[in-house]
């Protein structure tokens, strides 16, 4: 974490936050991609049921923060335990889920229902061989996305959010505690942007579910999620929403100088082609 003054938001709560639930414990992480340092020095610890919203610039290291997370790419520096385990450890089977932006790209081809692609969220290294599926979790599942009326439909058939909340149903259905979403709310309108993350906020505390949600949508997230975190190479804020910055304090924290100088052209008197009488 930043120590210096641009570091702002840390709330004692979070950082001094005993290990009693911790379940994500990101420790000093540095990543190095392609020769170039990408994240450096993350720390942060998240408790069970915890609704997590990741924002920052593009290139800010959001998506290779997630992939640190599962596991797929290593660190350089520091150190990474979900359940007191390393990443990709046998002892996680299941208890991860990731959620990616491609879901709402799902070819309008794809020849699987609904129920089917829920269905294969049950599907683990222990019940692979042996076809044993919870149709009753699976039924469970469909309905706590809202997907009863489309559940025998090909997910290609369906709107944007409707794919994303069936991508969600399969993550469900394999019971995973831990649910990471890079980008879930492109592509889709506001009414299912909303119902998304009801949706989601209802998983945190009613299923208990913890939530880690990359979006660029800050108004959604500020107003959904229940702490933020903002990400540039380094964590420049970790915080409750309502203490979130400003976006004067943000362009601070970016280093992005006011090109007005502080002087802001009143464009309530310029005509349409943009001339002054
Ligand atoms: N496979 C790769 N090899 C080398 N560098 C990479 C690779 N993928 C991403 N990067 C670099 O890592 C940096 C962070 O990328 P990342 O995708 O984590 O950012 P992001 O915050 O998710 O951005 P966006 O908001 O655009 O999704 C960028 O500078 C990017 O160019
Ligand atoms: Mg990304």
């Amino acid at each position: 974490m930043d120590s210096g003054p641009l570091a702002v938001g840390i709330k004692p709560k979070e950082k001094d936050a005993g290990n009693a639930a911790c379940i994500v414990d990101v420790d000093q992480l540095s990543v190095i991609r392609g020769n170039k340092l990408i994240l450096k020095d993350i720390d942060f610890k998240i408790q069970k049921g915890e609704f997590i919203g990741i924002v920052g610039p593009n290139g800010g290291g959001k998506t290779t923060l997630l992939l640190s997370i599962l596991g797929i790419l290593k660190p350089s520096k520091g150190k990474i335990k979900l359940f007191g385990n390393k990443p990709m450890s046998k002892n996680l089977d299941g208890k991860i889920s990731w959620v990616s932006q491609a879901a709402s790209n799902i070819p309008n081809d794809l020849r699987v229902t609904v129920r089917e692609l829920v269905a294969l969220g049950t599907i683990n290294r222990k019940n692979m061989f042996w076809g044993w599926r919870d149709n009753k979790k699976v039924e469970q599942v469909i309905d706590m996305v809202g997907l009863r009326d489309v559940s025998k439909i090909d997910i290609g058939r369906l709107s944007g959010g409707q794919r994303q909340r069936a991508v969600i149903g399969r993550a469900l259905a394999s019971d995973a505690e831990i649910i990471i979403l890079d980008e879930p709310l492109v592509g889709i309108d506001r009414e299912a942007k909303n119902a998304l993350l009801k949706l989601l906020d209802d998983l945190c505390h009613t299923e208990e579910k913890t939530i880690i949600m990359v979006s660029h949508d800050l108004a959604a997230v500020r107003h959904t999620t229940h702490r933020m975190v903002y990400l540039e190479g380094s964590i420049r804020f970790d915080g409750i929403p309502p203490d979130f910055p400003t976006l004067e304090e943000l362009a601070l924290l970016r280093g992005i100088k006011d090109v007005h100088g502080g002087h802001h052209y009143d464009h309530s008197e310029e005509d349409c082609d943009g001339e002054h009488d």
